[in-house]
């Protein structure tokens, strides 16, 4: 059996697994991952995964799509696989799917975004049952957080959040207050050791704890528009100044919050699965310092966490979890490290070198240790790349940990990132517990012990301002080059300890190809490239060698980058059309506009002037936002005679606030967007009649389906009103989009009535 899973819908970490059962005996589970970024070289891209589906293909000697026995893909807020972007923004995207040769039987959908995360970390933790806490911003369902219950090869849902919670939290005051940008959070959580020691608190966060309920509503406005609520901060617009006191405190106190969060929801996870075993994933779980409170609070004997615990981690958890829930005879996976990629042969990279005349020569591990430990840096690639963030020895910059310089050195000259931020460790599993205070391995760089006071002067440039140190630790058993390669090092130097940062510049992805490799390595200031076992030395070339090869090196990637999407565009869609997509974009585009700015508004507005024309009472609750319609309408005087208007701001008035004045009615709307799941909570306790909501609740769109909003008295549900057309339906409606997009101007594919 192979099945091969991908994002549908844009994703920043968009990418794509590939797992395959033989079904011989003996035969191990095969997989093969990768994130979409490694190989569109561009960070949180948010497209299409034609390039990671491609590659996971030629890693398995898979040449055409109909070998793949299932597809699995993820959704965004309905199950479609299209048209599931927030707020129906089409893109490249969009119409690649439309174009991917996939049988459509063949398709199926991961449960829930939560639920591949789960997957993701459950399956290759090797546990025979756990407790699974899941823990980031937003899932397919509004799902913050989610707890878990694993045995065997069943993993069942047991309790969920959806408020405003830890990872929304973290995001906001990442980028709205500190200013740093997408996807640096880790960032934060560096600068957060600098603002210790401050009495006075800068935030108001006013959380409320209740299991796994955890929310910020009274600080926060809920994504997709998020918004500090809290008026009298000051957010950073000059990052030189995030390392003043009150930027630090600030990181400081949302670090704290998320980590008295972690606490309380691994206790309750505890408590309420009580198995011996944590699994950990959502983007919050890479918070290794987080993840270290967990640890050392000794709840669970045995933690794990997905290497890629963000969304990277996607595409292996929903292949896992397709394969479990439906293969007969199941195979244990055995996951032993994070090397999901493929390997570049010697002979690809001799190749590569030759031509582009560099010259090089062969070293072994122990020469290379020989000149890290001689203060040089040194970029060390190696093997199958790494799933997730960080480099575990494959794709790395290697130091000497014992140099104190070495870290704003790699922070100015190599990475040119904040000076503030700090450096992993790698080390010696063995040795682990002589250097840091820990007791089990690290082998994903996922947990920051503190440092024995008496090793800090021994490794000073891996160790965080406040003793902390994110710790990598290395086993012969789950990298043994990297194993060896620290071992030689330990032998010169008696440290059995390597400085390891991803081998990138500031704000690219980690290098994927030995091109990548060189290209990083001749634009920055490393000394020594070691590919495979070939030593290139950087004062070798002149100057204006160097630069020569910085702009062919740079042309031939960029070159190899537009072949391999051609060829990705060729192999896996059919008939992919330039100008046809550029009109599906603009004609989506239009009918998208039309369709939430004024037919679901004209609609709605329409069945409660009739409602009220037929005597129906309407009771309606709603924010000042979102309510704008209807007071537009009792200005019209629609719905002065019969009906009731309840507006609310925040969620305190919503908890102040008198519902009962709403009933009795025939019709009761809800018109709001971040409170929605609470004003359904209070209004089910005390009405057991029809209520409509009328905006989606994860797009924060009026997406009334007034198909449905006929409003009959006798059906006593709640009703999210989507909108409701052939094209936007839950419905995955193949055929539909196939034929029409054989002609994209047919007047019964758009069926709009613009
Ligand atoms: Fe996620």
């Amino acid at each position: 059996m192979i099945i091969c899973a991908f994002n549908s819908y844009a994703n920043k970490d968009g990418g794509a697994a590939i797992i395959r059962d033989t079904g011989k005996t003996g035969d191990p589970l095969e997989y093969v991952a990768i994130s979409e970024e490694r190989l569109s070289r561009v960070k949180y891209a948010y497209f299409s995964p034609i390039r990671s589906i491609r590659y996971c293909m030629q890693a398995m000697g898979i040449d055409n799509l109909d070998e793949i026995d299932l597809f699995v893909t993820d959704w965004c807020s309905r199950k479609t696989f299209i048209n599931s972007n927030p707020s129906y923004r089409k893109l490249e995207n969009d119409y690649i799917m439309h174009r991917l040769r996939i049988n459509r039987e063949k398709l199926h959908f991961t449960p829930t975004h939560h639920y591949a995360h789960a997957a993701s970390a459950y399956y290759p933790s090797g546990y025979d049952d756990a407790a699974i806490l899941v823990i980031d911003g937003m899932g397919s369902q509004a799902e913050a957080i989610s707890l878990y219950r694993a045995h065997g090869d069943v993993i069942e849902l047991v309790e969920q959040c959806k408020s405003q919670s830890i990872g929304l939290l973290y995001t906001a005051v990442t980028r709205q207050l500190l200013g740093f940008g997408t996807g640096q959070e880790g960032k934060t959580m560096g600068l957060a050791p600098y603002g210790k020691n401050v009495n006075k608190k800068v935030l108001d966060i006013q959380g409320s704890y209740g299991n796994l309920q955890i929310d910020y509503s009274r600080f926060m406005d809920r994504y997709p528009e998020r918004r500090i609520l809290q008026d009298d901060l000051v957010p950073c617009k000059d990052s030189s100044k995030v390392t003043d006191d009150y930027y630090a405190r600030i990181a400081y106190e949302i670090q704290d919050e998320v980590e008295r969060a972690c606490l309380h929801l691994a206790a309750h996870a505890k408590k309420i699965v009580k198995s011996r075993n944590l699994c950990l994933a959502g983007g919050v779980a890479l918070n290794c310092v987080a993840n270290w409170k967990i640890v050392e609070s000794g709840l669970f004997k045995n933690v794990f966490i997905q290497p890629a615990a963000s969304d990277a981690g996607l595409p292996l958890g929903m292949a896992l979890g397709e394969y479990y829930q439906r293969s007969l005879q199941k195979k244990r996976m055995h996951f032993k490290n994070a090397y999901t990629g493929i390997k570049y042969g010697r002979d690809i990279i001799r190749r590569e070198l030759d031509d582009l005349v560099i010259p090089y020569r062969e070293i072994d591990d122990q020469g290379v240790a020989g000149l890290i430990a001689e203060g040089n840096i040194v970029g060390w690639f190696f093997g199958e790349s790494e799933y997730g963030p960080r480099a575990l020895g494959h794709r790395s910059i290697l130091a000497d940990p014992r140099n104190p310089g070495a870290r704003d050195m790699l922070n100015l000259k190599v990475k040119h990132r904040e000076i503030f931020r700090p450096f992993a460790p790698a080390i010696l599993e063995e040795k682990a517990a002589e250097y840091f205070k820990m007791e089990l391995p690290s082998p994903f760089m996922l947990l920051a012990p503190m440092t024995h006071r008496e090793a800090i002067d021994r490794i000073p440039s891996v160790v965080h301002v406040d003793g902390t140190a994110r710790v990598q630790t290395v086993s012969s058993n789950n990298c043994s080059r990297f194993y060896h390669l620290i071992e030689c090092f330990e032998k010169i130097t008696g440290v059995p300890v390597l400085l390891n940062t991803s081998f990138n510049d500031n704000g690219e992805p980690i290098v994927e190809t030995p091109i990548d490799a060189l290209l990083c390595f001749m634009r920055t200031h490393m000394d020594y490239l070691v590919l495979e076992g070939f030593l290139v030395d950087k004062r070798a070339l002149t100057d204006s060698q160097r630069s020569e090869l910085v702009v062919r090196i740079s042309q031939l990637r960029d070159q190899r980058l537009k072949e391999d999407y051609q060829r990705a565009l060729q192999q896996l869609c059919r008939g992919y059309n330039a100008a046809e997509m550029r009109r599906y974009l603009r004609q989506e585009k239009d009918r998208a506009t039309y369709h939430l700015n004024y037919k679901a508004y004209d609609r709605l507005e329409e069945k409660i002037v009739e409602c009220c024309e037929r005597g129906l009472s309407v009771s309606i609750l709603c924010d000042r936002e979102h309510g704008r319609i209807f007071k537009k309408l009792e200005a019209s005087h629609c719905l002065r005679i019969s009906s009731e208007i309840v507006i609310v701001d925040d969620h305190e008035s919503l908890r102040g606030c008198d519902l009962k004045g709403l009933f009795p009615a025939d019709v009761v709307i809800v018109a709001l967007f971040n409170m929605a799941f609470r004003a359904e909570e209070a209004l089910r306790s005390m009405w057991d009649g029809d209520i409509y909501m009328v905006y989606d609740r994860y797009t924060r769109k009026i997406t009334c389906a007034c198909e449905l909003l006929d409003f009959q008295q006798d059906r006593n549900t709640v009703h999210d009103l989507h909108l409701h057309s052939a094209e936007y339906n839950g419905n995955c409606d193949w055929d539909k989009y196939f034929c029409s997009l054989d002609d994209v101007s047919r007047d019964d594919y758009t069926n709009t009535e613009i």
